[in-house]
């Protein structure tokens, strides 16, 4: 026997024990609770074996047999899986504060992650420090918008990339083109510099860190299951992690060490300071505002929370528009029209004058939700909702999945048709329940406008520069739509796309 199933006996036989113990002093107890219904659970193992490979999709059908509020048992985590907008607003406007911590997944406890992170940490006086500095001095729309020609450079570099695949008529694997763009959109905001090239030649690092944590993190993880097994970390998960965050932290260690000297130096030659999002951190480190760990790991948060989500959402409105050339035609023209024949600089302000492209997002959002279930919340307390008991401790999913798929919401809820969305005043801000993919209540993204202009920018820039094509012999309808489940709902088979000139 190897280690790994050596683990795995000894494990369960533990279980098995505690299990036995419990069942007996628990029964009394458990009768009171009114707990919503779901599929038996075995012992032991409850209803993972039922899981399949898109449990997005296995939630959505059983809700068809259990309702909207659901309890399934993953392995000993009790786990309520809410797939209604009806209950998700009760859930966030009655209950945001009693729902409001997380379950940890096994891997971010790696390098002590999980009790340094803005993403992870309960709500706690850290944490209303971590979201207050995010909020107000980080990410807010003025300070957005004082960055804006930090990004506009990158948008730039984009589009010389697709510029050259385009004269060489090579296909572009857009997902990881969005991610690169991204990586460095966020750099560039945080830290004034680029740190990911499209070449795979050039220095990697960074990316290939981002892109490894967001493997680790979706990948499916017995110790979460069973947190006894954490322990054991059966599948190296956390060991893997560990090695990356390592890595991260070293890097942005340098980077701080780099602006520290330039700071001194500035500082006695009185020059005016680059001033970017680092510098705003570095000076609340000086003032006692944030611990240098805690602003280590929350660079950490914001480029692992904020890339693959926006790389994703873009590669998966790519696919669409492919799939509905009349909505993609239609697209082109409105930026045209708005933003004149010279769109060499589409700045962020010209978003809000692009209101099919504002559609196609939220639609690509609700078809596509880059999490399918939030992050993981978990109960502080016994918690009543909609007349069942979500008890104490218990993980709380929401699904956007089967949210954005209702029909008794979503007319054709299965059409991608951006026109929904036009004269209707549904936004993704944490207001409308029937659309959330960036969550709502205490713990909603504090990226939200920062992914959106990204976004926007990126996908203004890309369609209004080129027309796009699949690769030879390949028609539209051939695309499928498959999607692979992890941290993010990626599209299982890369989107390859060509660029081809639009203007001659
Ligand atoms: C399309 C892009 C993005 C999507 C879909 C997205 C989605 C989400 C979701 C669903 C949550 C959990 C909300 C909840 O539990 O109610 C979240 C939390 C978070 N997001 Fe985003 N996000 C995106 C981009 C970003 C960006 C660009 C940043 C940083 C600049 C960011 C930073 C964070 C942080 C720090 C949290 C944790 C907040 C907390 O736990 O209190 N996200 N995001
Ligand atoms: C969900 O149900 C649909 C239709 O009833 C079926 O085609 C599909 O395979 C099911 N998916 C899963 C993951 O169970």
């Amino acid at each position: 026997m190897d280690y790994t199933t050596i683990a795995m006996v000894v494990s369960i036989f533990f279980l098995s024990f505690n299990l036995l113990i419990k069942s007996h002093i628990g029964l009394a107890k458990k009768k009171s609770h009114n707990l919503p219904p779901g599929p038996k659970p075995i012992p032991i193992f409850g209803n993972i074996f039922g899981l399949g490979k898109k449990p997005h999709r296995t939630f959505t059908n059983l809700t068809k047999i259990y309702g909207p509020l659901m309890r399934v048992k993953l392995g000993s985590v009790t786990t309520i899986v809410v797939s209604s907008a009806s209950i998700a607003k009760e859930m966030f406007l009655k209950n945001d504060q009693a729902l409001s911590s997380r379950t940890i997944p096994d891997s971010v406890r790696a390098c002590d992650h999980s009790k340094f992170s803005y993403a992870w940490i309960p709500i706690s006086p850290k944490w209303r420090n971590l979201k207050k500095i995010s909020v107000i001095q980080l990410l807010s729309n003025k300070r957005l918008d004082d960055s804006q020609e930090l990004r506009q450079a990158m948008i730039k570099q984009l589009l010389a990339y697709v510029q050259n695949c385009c004269i060489k008529m090579q296909s572009i694997n857009i997902g990881k083109a969005a991610f690169t763009t991204t990586l460095n959109l966020l750099s560039n905001t945080l830290f004034s510099m680029e740190l990911a090239s499209y070449e795979s030649s050039s220095s990697q690092e960074l990316k290939d860190l981002v892109w490894n944590i967001m493997l680790e993190m979706g990948r499916p993880n017995y110790a979460d299951f069973f947190p006894i097994l954490a322990y054991i970390d059966p599948f190296g998960v956390r060991r893997r992690m560990a090695s990356c965050y390592s890595k991260l932290l070293d890097l942005y260690k340098e980077i701080i060490n780099e602006r520290q000297k330039i700071r001194s130096t500035n500082h006695q030659l009185d020059a005016k300071p680059t001033n970017d999002i680092l510098d705003i951190l570095l000076n609340l480190h000086q003032e006692n505002e944030l611990s240098m760990d805690d602003l280590l790991h929350l660079l950490v948060d914001i480029f692992d929370a904020g890339t693959d989500t926006t790389a994703n959402i873009l590669e998966w409105a790519m696919t669409e528009l492919i799939k509905n050339q009349n909505i993609m035609d239609k697209v082109q023209i409105e930026i045209e029209e708005a933003l004149g024949r010279d769109h060499s600089n589409i700045q962020e302000s010209d978003i809000s004058k692009l209101p099919y492209l504002q559609a196609i997002i939220k639609e690509t959002f609700r078809l596509h939700p880059p999490t399918a279930y939030l992050l993981p919340r978990k109960a502080n307390s016994d918690v009543e909702l909609c007349g069942y008991t979500v008890p104490k401790n218990s993980q709380v999913l929401v699904s956007l999945w089967a949210i954005g798929r209702d029909p008794n919401i979503w007319k054709d809820p299965e059409v991608f048709s951006p026109e929904r969305f036009l004269d209707s005043d549904i936004d993704f801000k944490g207001q409308n329940f029937e659309l959330l993919p960036f969550g709502a209540g205490r713990r909603i993204c504090p990226g939200i406008s920062l992914s959106y202009r990204m976004l926007s920018l990126m996908m203004a820039n890309l369609l209004c520069n080129y027309n796009w094509k699949l690769e030879d012999g390949m028609h539209p309808n051939d695309l499928d739509l498959d999607e692979k489940y992890g941290m993010t709902l990626q599209k299982a088979n890369p989107l390859q796309i060509i660029p081809t000139p639009r203007n001659n």
